[in-house]
């Protein structure tokens, strides 16, 4: 057993869906989640650039004396955990590969959809994983960048969202795909919109297969919190509480207050 929290991280409100699908799988555990509310979003950016800021964050949440960090942003996932796996010993968890087994287990005729923040999609990551897993699979990308904007904003249910995902999702959908991979974790935040305009395509929220990977990782290592002792979840960010918080609670049900740090000087 191990009581130590667990430390999560996004650009910014995005990571929040994959802190509430690991707060219901996993209710014993604490968190601390830092999200770079100050330079949200990564998506527009390069991989060094992205690495650097992911860098800076796991620092930050190793200095809390985590037991093992999530990577709760596709585009970090993607671009930068290779690199910072082998940099740091700290046991690490991203978001790409445990959308891609659901996704495995899920499509019937091997045609998949992958929606994702430009630098995610430019990885190849999703891609890459998707050939290896599903073997004569057809996967057709799309970066969607005004999303995230749309999911900071908190416009979850509004026209101007419907009206933006149809334009997204129709060239995927004239695809006939069957599933559809939510590649950013801010795009839970839109899924009521998403799932209108997609009907029965099966959607794959990646927040919900990282919980579930989390936890199994937990229990194969002895490393799971038996006992409900937790101090309460902290939330961190590197601007704007105020507007964080209201989203935070808004995704969380619960009243939490975000704490702001300069992350550029740790
Ligand atoms: N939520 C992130 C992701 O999963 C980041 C989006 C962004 O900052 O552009 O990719």
């Amino acid at each position: 057993m191990d009581q130590r929290p667990i430390g999560v991280f996004d650009s910014g409100v995005g990571g929040l869906t994959v802190v509430s699908e690991i707060i219901k799988s996993l209710p014993n555990e604490e968190l601390i989640y830092f999200g770079d509310t100050a330079r949200v979003p990564y998506g527009a950016k390069t991989a060094e650039t992205v690495t650097k800021f992911s860098r800076q964050i796991l620092r930050f949440l190793l200095s809390k004396d985590v037991k093992s960090i999530v990577i709760a942003c596709s585009t970090a996932s993607s671009n930068s955990f290779e690199t910072l796996s082998g940099e740091f010993g700290a046991p690490m968890i991203e978001v790409i590969s445990p959308g891609v087994e659901d996704c495995a287990h899920v499509t019937r005729n091997k045609i998949v959809g992958v929606i994702g923040t430009e630098a995610t999609i430019r990885s190849g990551r999703y891609d890459e994983l998707l050939k290896e897993k599903i073997p004569g699979v057809q996967v057709h990308s799309k970066a969607c960048p005004l999303f995230v904007p749309l999911a900071e904003e908190g416009w979850t249910h509004n026209t101007i969202t419907r009206m933006t995902a149809e334009i997204y999702l129709q060239e995927l959908l004239d695809k006939e795909i069957d599933s559809l991979i939510l590649g950013c974790t801010h795009y839970p935040l839109l899924i009521d919109c998403i799932r209108d305009i997609v009907g029965p395509v099966r959607i794959i929220n990646a927040a919900e297969s990282t919980a579930r990977k989390l936890r199994a990782f937990l229990a194969n290592n002895e490393m799971e919190n038996r006992e409900h002792k937790s101090k309460g979840h902290r939330f961190y960010v590197s601007d704007n509480t105020r507007k964080f918080s209201r989203i935070c609670n808004l995704v969380l049900r619960q009243n939490y207050e975000a704490i702001k740090i300069d992350i550029e000087s740790l």
